[in-house]
Order: structure tokens, then C-alpha cells, then sequence
């Protein structure tokens, strides 16, 4: 692997434990104003220290984060569609790579809707970010996009996880399932799960904790983290579990001791 691309995945994934905490801020790319997210500077403020790296869009890497924070990007560089459109599946490319390079990011991300009827296209895009990311030494984060009507399973994910390494993907998100153990094994680069819908702290936590021991690398959580009723708690306790393999009780005391501390 090139030493650019080296340098700049190990600035996501953190080389003393080799795993990440990716902080997930890019839902309004399709959903636009998303609870929790309404004003993304005021958001992120509080959870910077704590995020290993933000995933997000472009105008609100612009709008939202000072050029002087010393935070990897990964950069969402896939969509077009929207929540009350036709369909989400028919994503295409929305960054240059040339752009993605101006903004100094560390990785590009985009979904792949595989089994969907944009299928075709998702990957082939996902192909040509992962040409263009080798010509300037960019990793390339491919995320495993669940459409309504498939199975969150393991047979379904290792097709989706695969077929993304298999294209180049220099690592994927994907969703907790059971049999995850399964996913990993069967993808030759990192794999980092999605928090998915607001859940239960304790819950999130929970997911969090699995995942890692399944093998996944880390998170790239967004909801369970800014939808908390503290989002500071909330990312402390899941670096604790990611970086610091804690069990989820001790993560949860943490959660709840700065959710109660006196500000
Ligand atoms: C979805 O495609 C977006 O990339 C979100 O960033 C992703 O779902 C992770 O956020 P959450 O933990 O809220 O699911």
C-alpha cells in the first residue's frame, strides 16, 4: 500500500490499538435536518476531543468545522437522493476527487446498494473512487447501504462487505448482525459497523461491545451517540469499549457519572 494512503488510513484507524472511533455527523445528505443534527457546529463542539475521525458531507465539513481542528475527514463523496424520493438506492458520485484533495480529507465514503435495482452503478462506482483515490493515495470507505426490503443477516452483509474489498474498498461499514464473526472473516479489509436507529444507551453500548469482539475494528456511530441525552457520556463510553476493551458495565458507569456531573 502506498505510503500516502498508509498515512492517512492511520490517522483514522489509530495505530496504538488499531482500532476507531469514527464519529458519524453525514445523515442530512438524505435526510436532511435530522434530530440532533439540526446545527452541526453546535453538535460536533463538544464531541471533537472524542471522535477519532467525523464522517460527513462537504458542506458541512465547510459550514460546520474550523480548517484549524485537527481531525481526520472522511468525506461522503456519494448521493443525490433524498428521503421523499423515488429511490435511495440511486445514489451517484458528488465530490471530485481533485475537491476531496483541496479539503485534505483522510478517506472518501460511499454506499453501495447491493441487490437493489442501482446495484450496477453503486459498485461501479465504488470502482472508479477506489482509481481515482489511487492516483492520490486516498483510502476509500465503502458502506453497505440496507434497503427496505433486504435481510440485515450475515449471508447478506459478506456478500455486500466482499464484493466491496473485492472491488478495492480499503475498508466497509456494514450493520451488527448475528453471526457476525462470519462478516469479518470473510472480508480482507477492516470492517467498522453503523450504530443504525437510536437505541438504549445500554443497548448501543452492548452493540458496540459485540462488534468489536467479532472483530469489527471499531464504529462509525452517529444517532447513539448525538441523539443521546449526553453525547459526551455516550462517545466517552464507546472509546472506552473500542480503544480500551472495557466491558459494557464499566462503560455504562462511565456514561451515567458524566451524564450526572454537576456543569
Ligand atoms: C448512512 O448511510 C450514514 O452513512 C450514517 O452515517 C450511518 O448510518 C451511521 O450513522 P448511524 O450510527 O446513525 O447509523
Amino acid at each position: 500500500m502506498d505510503w500516502g494512503l498508509k498515512n492517512r488510513l492511520s490517522r483514522i484507524i489509530k495505530p496504538e490499538t488499531g482500532r476507531t472511533v469514527m464519529l458519524a455527523i453525514d445523515h442530512g445528505y438524505f435526510l436532511g435536518p435530522t434530530s440532533g443534527l439540526e446545527e452541526p457546529k453546535e453538535t460536533i463542539k463538544p464531541l471533537l476531543p472524542y471522535a477519532d475521525s467525523l464522517m460527513l458531507t462537504r458542506g458541512i465539513l465547510r459550514a460546520s468545522v474550523n480548517a484549524q481542528d485537527d481531525v481526520p475527514v472522511v468525506l461522503r463523496v456519494s448521493g443525490g437522493t433524498s428521503v421523499i424520493g423515488k429511490s435511495l438506492a440511486n445514489e451517484g458520485l458528488t465530490v471530485s476527487m481533485e475537491d476531496a484533495l483541496r479539503l485534505n480529507v483522510s478517506a472518501v465514503a460511499l454506499s453501495i446498494f447491493v441487490g437493489s435495482e442501482y446495484e450496477k452503478e453503486t459498485l461501479l462506482s465504488l470502482a472508479h473512487l477506489v482509481d481515482e483515490g489511487q492516483k492520490y493515495g486516498i483510502p476509500v470507505l465503502a458502506v453497505t447501504a440496507v434497503g427496505k426490503e433486504m435481510n440485515r443477516d450475515a449471508r447478506y452483509l459478506s456478500l455486500c462487505c466482499r464484493i466491496a474489498a473485492e472491488l478495492g474498498a480499503h475498508f466497509v461499514k456494514t450493520y451488527y448482525c448475528e453471526n457476525f464473526t462470519q462478516v469479518v472473516k470473510e472480508c480482507p479489509v477492516p470492517v467498522v459497523i453503523a450504530g443504525g436507529k437510536k437505541i438504549e444507551e445500554k443497548a448501543a453500548l452492548e452493540l458496540a461491545f459485540n462488534a468489536v469482539s467479532d472483530g469489527a475494528i471499531g464504529v462509525d456511530m452517529g444517532r447513539n451517540i448525538f441523539q443521546s441525552d449526553c453525547p459526551v457520556g455516550m462517545i466517552m463510553a464507546v472509546r472506552e469499549i473500542v480503544h480500551k476493551k472495557a466491558k459494557v458495565k464499566q462503560a455504562f458507569e462511565l456514561y451515567e457519572e458524566i451524564k450526572h456531573k454537576p456543569r
